[in-house]
């Protein structure tokens, strides 16, 4: 007999009730996954018993691998003198990472404990085996890493049972892999996945170490889910979020709470009223965008330097070969350009972020690849992108912003390369403000007169042909951006989202913070002006915006640099209004 719909679904539902564990074990299984931590302080000394030690091992052993090849073995180690001589490796590797860092990060990563080698009883190493099982090793063929996810997927287990058990578990990384293989005596078809140093411990801590000591941020799930394709964010059950509307709805004017405490906290500092002229209103600016007084320092700070090319150049309206945005990419991710100086100088890091830069370029930390396209169009022909692509780029943006946000960085500083940027700077500041192109276009890099000239034709032009609406942001970004406008204004909105300060360069950050701006007016309570630029377009958008400039030393570089010249200003008001003494707390006497 046919079973009718109604009683196989009644049946369906029966074998599913079957399956699932009792509510109480279930939620068992989630609160180990959200109670398991990272451990590398609080080891208690006493040791792991045998069995309890057996018990988290043979849970490793049941994690799943490719092809049940199962390419793991566990090394247990409990001898002092070899521990030790393996904590020396890790000290090492950590003064090597230490020295890299720029001098923000590195006071902070002073402060963080990175292993637990010889404060636990026993330590674990889980090995991989990437030849065991044979050539036929079912799913390896094509990916010989599944077999490291394989130990990886131990190594959860692992971490996992011990939660349970009431142990500890740190993963040191600091080592030099072969190294470390050597002093185990692994052989050579072995490698290292993973050290685990293991213990009981006086308590586990609600949050990981990194995000509690401010290092990093966890990401939301909602960023980290797509439904059917990648970009198209959202939680099962929800509508998928569109990244730029999520970002201009969580952009909030200013918390006037915390003004009115900043403003009455520097009145009651041990110097005379105002006499801290703008960085006052700096101080105070800060605080109405993280909502507390006094506000958070602005530190560790990231230069993101967004690096695309422009079909405009076709027009001769610089003397410099489109090459030069390629190389100078190279130049920021090898140290050495004047952002990269200025940035050291500050304690900042440099981040280069390809948008649409028209050269291959190679793939080297510090460069993040997110070409959007091999350069724009010419926007004296057409428009420089589609609105897809200009959506594409701001969207970029939002996430470059959130992602160092999410690594720990509470001030975002705008760079930008792009040989011909200036010319569509000056066209989007057209555009956005309604100012003449003769007072709107610069000479960017040092042109002659010839070419001045012919500039400002284009930039004429190009308001000719597109018409630009400025209520319509994406639109005009497509008619005349580059892609790097478009990522800046992302980036810049995506600061304002998170609240974080974004202090902006010259004339590129100026004509992207219109965008912005345009798209959500309340991002220019995050928009600090680093520098006045020698452009003139730079002037008149800071009036525009409202924005007064930190630095005004005539630079007209690019880059980041009159940003990052700016950002210990920045810094020193904050920490003006965090560390300075009231003339109550110190016992100074107020004017009459
Ligand atoms: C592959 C891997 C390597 C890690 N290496 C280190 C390390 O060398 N030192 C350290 O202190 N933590 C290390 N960790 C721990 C992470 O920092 C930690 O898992 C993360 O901050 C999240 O915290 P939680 O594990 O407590 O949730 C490592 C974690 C993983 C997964």
């Amino acid at each position: 007999m046919l079973m009718s719909d109604e009683n196989r679904s009644k049946d369906e539902n029966r074998s599913k009730d079957k399956n699932r564990y009792p509510d109480e074990q279930r939620d068992a299984v989630y609160r180990v996954i959200a109670e398991r931590r990272d451990v590398r302080r609080g080891f208690l000394p006493d040791p792991v018993p045998a069995d309890v030690l057996a018990r988290i091992l043979a849970a490793a052993h049941r994690a799943p691998s490719v092809g049940l090849s199962q390419p793991w073995d566990f090394i247990v180690l409990t001898d002092r003198a070899r521990r030790e001589r393996i904590a020396g490796l890790a000290r090492r590797h950590r003064d090597e990472y230490a020295e890299d860092l720029p001098a923000a990060r590195a006071r902070a990563f002073d402060r963080l404990k990175i292993e637990s080698i010889l404060d636990t009883p026993v330590n674990i190493v889980v090995s991989c085996d990437r030849t065991r099982g044979g050539r036929h090793t079912l799913g390896r063929r094509t990916q010989p890493q599944t077999a490291d996810f394989s130990c990886v997927l131990a190594v959860a287990n692992l971490w996992l049972a011990a939660r349970a058990e009431g142990l500890g578990v740190g993963w040191v990384s600091f080592f030099d892999e072969r190294e470390l293989a050597a002093e185990l005596r692994l052989p050579p078809h072995l490698e290292v996945v993973a050290y685990l140093c293991v213990g009981y411990v006086t308590e586990f801590a609600p949050e990981p170490e990194l995000a509690a000591a401010g290092w990093a941020r966890r990401r939301p799930v909602s960023w980290a889910v797509h439904a059917e394709e990648f970009g198209r964010r959202g939680l099962p059950g929800e509508e998928p979020v569109d990244p730029l509307a999520e970002v201009i709805a969580a952009i909030a004017p200013p918390d006037q709470q915390a003004i009115a405490a900043a403003k009455e906290r520097q009145d009651l500092m041990t110097k005379p009223r105002g006499s801290l002229g703008q960085l006052e209103d700096i101080s105070t600016k800060l605080a109405g965008l993280a909502g507390s007084c006094p506000p958070p320092l602005p530190e560790p700070a990231c230069v993101a330097v967004f690096a695309a090319d422009h079909g405009v150049h076709a027009q001769g309206v610089t003397p410099w070969p489109q090459e030069v945005t390629a190389q100078m990419v190279a130049n920021f991710l090898a140290g050495g350009a004047v952002v990269n100086a200025f940035a050291a100088q500050a304690g900042a890091e440099v981040t280069v972020i390809d948008v649409g830069v028209a050269g291959d370029l190679d793939n080297v930390p510090g460069l993040l690849p997110r070409k959007i396209a091999r350069g724009t169009g010419d926007f004296t022909a057409g428009p420089a992108m589609t609105r897809d692509q200009a959506v594409a780029a701001i969207t970029t943006g939002i996430e470059v912003a959130r992602d160092l946000v999410a690594a720990g960085n509470r001030c975002l500083v705008t760079g930008d390369m792009g040989i011909a940027n200036t010319t569509a700077s000056a066209a989007l500041i057209c555009a956005f403000t309604g100012a003449d192109p003769v007072e709107a276009t610069g000479r960017g890099t040092g042109i002659d007169a010839a070419t001045y000239a012919r500039k400002i034709d284009v930039v004429c032009r190009g308001l000719a042909r597109h018409q630009p609406d400025p209520a319509d942001p994406v639109g005009v970004i497509a008619a005349f951006g580059g892609f790097e406008h478009g990522a800046l204004a992302g980036f810049i909105l995506g600061a304002a989202a998170l609240r974080v300060p974004v202090i902006l360069d010259g004339v590129i950050a100026g004509a992207a913070a219109l965008a912005a701006v345009a798209l959500a007016p309340d991002a220019i309570g995050a928009c600090f002006a680093g520098h006045r630029s020698a452009e003139p377009g730079h002037t008149v958008t800071l009036s525009y915006l409202g924005l007064r400039p930190l630095v005004d030393l005539g630079l007209r570089l690019g880059e980041g640099t009159g940003a990052v010249l700016a950002l210990p200003l920045v810094q020193s008001a904050a920490r003006a209004l965090r560390d300075v003494a009231t003339f109550d707390s110190a016992g100074v006497a107020e004017k009459s």
